[in-house]
């Protein structure tokens, strides 16, 4: 069952996602070369206690049992990359994806960047960060009431593979709000015209994992940590939104540290 968020409640939602988003943003500020991801872990760990009233808390940590405050997957990692030792070197590529509540309410949201700067990566790196973020924004710009969530799932899909990237099937977007994932999940690939339609008050994660090589993917030992099968390159973007009237309201703005031209909209 898909639930909807009142407009009196969508005021927490818009809380929580700004708090989510800052928490994200002083993350990925927090990267450079030489840190380890445990660290990472440690500083979102005391940033999230400096939030609102102090009990903001970690949708990550202890969630079936993961052991960390946030996800930091590395290069072939695609998800739930778990810190500790790893050191981060110039032209790792790093997702953090950073969830968590306050007063009842979750947002969700996710960042790849470049440690050292995008020169520090191949062009080809640079595409799947584009091709991945291109296909949030996209998504994100064609929701509004009435369309099918299919018809979203297929942009993704269609904007990924114009990129010359992948699409990883295996996980999905989710439902946002009272709990971490709710329905309906998300899928980044589909035929459009199929499945629920949207409603103003739903509230979606949308989280492209995209890869740069083949699509295939498969969890590490440490039953965790997915990784893509041929070791290349993987990015993930993710936004909290919400179904409004006139179309999707980024509830986890992180984009306000990290503009994108709108130039890639254009050709
Ligand atoms: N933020 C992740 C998501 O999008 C959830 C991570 S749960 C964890 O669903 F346990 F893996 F951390
Ligand atoms: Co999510």
């Amino acid at each position: 069952m898909i639930k909807l968020i009142t407009p009196e409640n969508m005021v927490h939602m818009r809380t929580v996602g700004r708090m989510m988003a800052n928490l994200l943003n002083a993350c990925c500020d927090y990267v450079r070369p030489g840190v380890t991801t445990g660290e990472i872990d440690a500083f979102a760990r005391a940033y999230i206690k400096t939030l609102g009233d102090g009990t903001a808390q970690s949708g990550c940590l202890g969630y079936n049992g993961y052991p960390g405050a946030l996800c930091i997957s590395v290069n072939e990692e695609v998800i739930h990359g778990i810190p500790g030792a790893r050191v981060l070197q110039r032209g790792d590529i790093v997702s953090l994806d950073v969830c968590g509540s306050y007063h009842g309410f979750y947002g969700d949201n996710t960042r790849t960047i470049v440690v050292g700067g995008a020169e520090a990566v191949t062009a080809d790196v640079r595409r799947l960060l584009r091709v991945t973020r291109q296909s949030l924004e996209t998504a994100v710009q064609a929701i509004r009431p009435g369309v099918h969530l299919s018809d979203i799932s297929h942009l993704v899909e269609k904007t990924v593979a114009e990129g010359g990237c992948t699409v990883v099937r295996e996980y999905t977007g989710h439902g946002v709000g009272r709990h971490l994932h709710e329905d309906p999940p998300v899928p980044n690939y589909g035929k459009p015209g199929r499945g629920p339609i949207l409603h103003e008050g739903m509230t979606l994660a949308i989280e492209p994992m995209v890869n740069l090589g083949k699509a295939a993917v498969r969890v590490l030992s440490d039953g965790w940590t997915v990784v893509s099968r041929d070791g290349l390159p993987t990015a993930h973007f993710e936004y909290t939104v919400a179904v409004l009237k006139d179309g999707a309201e980024i509830l986890t703005p992180w984009y306000e540290a990290d503009p994108w031209s709108a130039d890639w909209m254009k050709s």
